[in-house]
């Protein structure tokens, strides 16, 4: 007889036939926009695979409502990002569901594969989705480098909303630097493979006080993994952003699967920063391109952040 778990597992790898597909689905959400992105089969059915992507890319949707809500709801015209976006399945469901009705709104996907860009380019163009923008380019390349002053924008517009889902290991980072730096509204991500900090942990001294945390391989991938996640809110926070930490779906439908969800409150949060400080105080000096690049440590971390306020000023 299968246990509880079994069952469950048995269960989610289950196709659920068209009949039962739209309880799957979020109010206004099509089959057609799904069968077009292969989510659904083009008899409607949903195979247990493309569920679990249907379920986190439905379920970060959901969570975002009340942001997409409050942009739109001005009388604007919103720009949302998706960062590392491959198929932009995500990007495609937003457009449907906020966009297109509202007549307004563009999602840019930035996506390093040409092969990815060409197809959902294509997609857009069936769907006739005119604001659905597809970039070759890394993440990176949307912040100005060379000039640090100017937040990033795109085509003179501002950056409203940046989202990432699983984007590779620091593209992540970068969908995050970029969103601080433009002054997004929203910032959520939800991080792939992370092996930055474990990289650099593995180059550092076991014997150090907190050494035991990751002396084991394994024990310094996942320490690594958790660490990353920890700077990455702490980071989000001390530049002014209301973050919260969650599971984005049950662990059955992916291991990948901590959402970051940070919410511009305020300029800046000098408190976070000094929490963040004392947390590196007590590991070995980690030098992470998010931390460099936006906290450099010296001579004194506040000083980038000193240099972000006084351009925004
Ligand atoms: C695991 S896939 C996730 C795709 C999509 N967001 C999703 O959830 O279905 C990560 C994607 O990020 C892209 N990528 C990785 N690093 C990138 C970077 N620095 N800039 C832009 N895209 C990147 C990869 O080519 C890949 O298509």
């Amino acid at each position: 007889m299968k246990n509880k778990k079994q069952q469950q597992a048995g269960k989610s790898r289950q196709t659920t036939p068209a009949a039962r597909v739209q309880r799957e689905l979020l109010p206004e959400q099509s089959t057609e926009l799904l069968k077009e992105l292969h989510i659904l089969t083009r008899d409607g059915q949903l195979n247990a695979d493309s569920r679990r992507k249907l379920k986190q890319i439905n379920h970060l949707a959901n969570l975002l409502t009340p942001d997409l809500e409050r942009l739109f709801g001005e009388d604007r015209d919103p720009l949302i990002i998706d960062a590392g976006a491959g198929n932009g399945y995500l990007g495609f469901v937003l457009y449907e569901l906020w966009c297109q009705p509202n007549g307004r709104g563009t999602v840019l996907n930035l996506e390093l594969r040409e092969d990815l860009v060409t197809r959902a380019r294509e997609r857009a163009t069936t769907l006739g989705y005119e604001r659905m923008v597809y970039e070759q380019q890394a993440v990176a390349e949307l912040v100005p480098h060379e000039a640090l002053d100017r937040p990033p924008v795109w085509h003179d517009r501002p950056v409203d909303a940046v989202v990432a889902l699983h984007a590779c290991d620091t593209a992540t980072d970068d969908a995050i630097e970029l969103g601080i730096r433009a002054g997004a509204s929203v910032i959520a991500v939800v991080p792939c493979c992370q092996a930055e900090i474990a990289r650099l942990l593995a180059g550092t001294a076991v014997h150090a006080p907190a050494g035991a945390l990751w002396r084991h391989p394994i024990h310094r991938r996942e320490f690594g993994a958790n660490l990353t996640n920890v700077i990455r809110a702490h980071v989000l926070e001390a530049f002014g952003y209301q973050v919260t930490v969650t599971e984005l779906t049950g662990w059955e439908h992916s291991l990948k699967n901590e959402l970051i969800l940070a919410r511009k409150v305020q300029r800046r949060n000098s408190l976070a920063l000094k929490h963040l400080q004392q947390l590196l105080a007590g590991l070995p000096y980690l030098p992470m391109g998010l931390l460099e690049r936006l906290l450099p440590a010296e001579p004194d971390a506040s000083e980038s952040l000193a240099e972000m306020a006084a351009a925004e000023a």
